[in-house]
């Protein structure tokens, strides 16, 4: 079976390319879990590497120098968001950013926190923890399908005493991906702050914070954005970033430190953008390759990789079809994103018989969940239906 993909040539060629120079490793291996893991591409790998023959001797690495490295992540993340670098915390992991939305956020006592239930613990427990400060948490109840249910998060938004939406960008489990225009829209229109856990959209949905009026966003690195574990980055709206107070703070966050000749005097004075979130030293070799890798997406384009995975899930999809699997995860429109689970009836021996050819993928909820990225092929997915078709009845 071929199938044609005529909107997206470019990327075809480029995606070939990407498996030599990037990611070698998939001449022999069919990796279809990037929303487990993203691997590091080879400039990413050989950035660390120099980095890292610098750090040896630390003389070779200026405290200038590691300060320029830190701010050009946070233009690179800005980019790919739409924001500005103001707007930019560096954080080493999803969770760090969303305990930061969680405790920075003015709630009191009595306020809701509106969260989807089968969101991602990493966008549960920042906001259950709030709980001896008598903010409820509640859990939304999903669709028949498992989505988040907007229809309901819109009403229940009406209700003045939901103060926060978090919702993950594109959902873990079965790759919904949220229509954050109307979430937000609901959200301006009840003052309510919307919170967003980007890990598993970003990377290969195009989003734009401005345009959406997300107010504070959070997402890791080592997933889509191909980057190394500890790298990460916090968005706070710029309006917003000054008044909210960060529970922890670092000597980094605060005004006139970048001076480190001058450090004992103190002030009372925080930086009035989101590096007030910042706590104290950087893991500069995660920033360094979350950087290198941002910068490997913004050549390919997320547009373009968005409408390549989309490609990608085809022949998933038709297979799904022909044998009348039940696919969890919508098909098309805003929702679709760049996972695809399906969910047969023994998905286990699925996945094992998948596993068994080859290819890796993973077991979520019920569902065998492939998660393609700029570099995979349709020819992979064409063998991964190969693999299913063979599977007894
Ligand atoms: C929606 C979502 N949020 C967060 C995480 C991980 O969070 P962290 O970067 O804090 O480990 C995952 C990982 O699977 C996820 O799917």
């Amino acid at each position: 079976v071929t199938h044609t993909t005529a909107a997206t040539p470019d990327i075809r060629a480029l995606a070939r390319q990407l498996r030599d120079r990037e990611f070698p490793w998939t001449a022999a291996t069919t990796y279809l879990n990037n929303a487990s893991v993203g691997p590091l591409p080879e400039r990413t790998r050989l950035a660390l590497e120099a980095f890292n023959a610098r750090r040896t001797a630390p003389h070779q690495l200026p405290d200038r120098d590691v300060l320029a490295m830190h701010a050009a992540a946070r233009v690179a993340a800005a980019e790919l968001i739409g924001a500005v670098p103001e707007e930019i915390a560096l954080v080493p992991s999803t969770s760090v950013g969303l305990n930061i939305a969680a405790r920075a956020l003015p709630l009191q006592r009595g306020d809701i926190v509106l969260v989807s239930d089968r969101e991602f613990p990493a966008n549960v427990y920042p906001w259950q923890a709030l709980r001896g400060q008598g903010v409820e948490l509640e859990l939304a109840p999903a669709t028949s399908d498992g989505w988040p249910d907007e229809d309901h998060l819109v009403e229940r938004l009406a209700d003045p005493r939901v103060r926060v939406l978090a919702v993950s960008l594109v959902q873990f489990s079965n790759g919904f991906r949220a229509d954050l225009e109307r979430l937000s829209a609901a959200c301006r229109a009840n003052g309510a702050y919307l919170v967003v856990d980007a890990i598993q959209g970003l990377g290969h949905t195009p989003l734009d914070v401005r345009r959406l009026a997300v107010d504070l966003l959070a997402c890791g690195g080592q997933k889509w954005l191909l980057s190394p574990f500890g790298s990460g980055f916090l968005y706070v709206r710029r309006e917003l970033a000054a008044t909210l107070e960060p529970v922890a703070v670092g000597w980094t966050g605060y005004e006139g430190n970048d001076d480190y000749a001058n450090l004992t005097r103190y002030t009372d004075t925080l930086r009035d953008d989101a590096r007030r979130f910042e706590v104290g030293t950087m893991g500069t070799q995660d920033v360094i390759g979350l950087t290198t890798s941002l910068g490997l997406l913004e050549e390919l384009g997320i547009e373009a990789i968005a409408a390549y995975v989309h490609a990608l899930a085809e022949p998933v999809l038709a297979w799904a079809r022909r044998h009348e699997i039940r696919v969890v995860s919508p098909q098309d429109g805003i929702h679709r994103s760049a996972i695809v689970c399906v969910a047969p009836d023994d998905a286990r021996a699925a996945h094992r018989q998948l596993k068994a050819a080859g290819i890796v993928c993973a077991l979520r909820e019920g569902a065998i969940r492939f998660s393609p990225h700029c570099y995979n092929t349709l020819e992979e997915m064409e063998k991964v239906v190969e693999v299913l078709e063979g599977m007894p009845g």
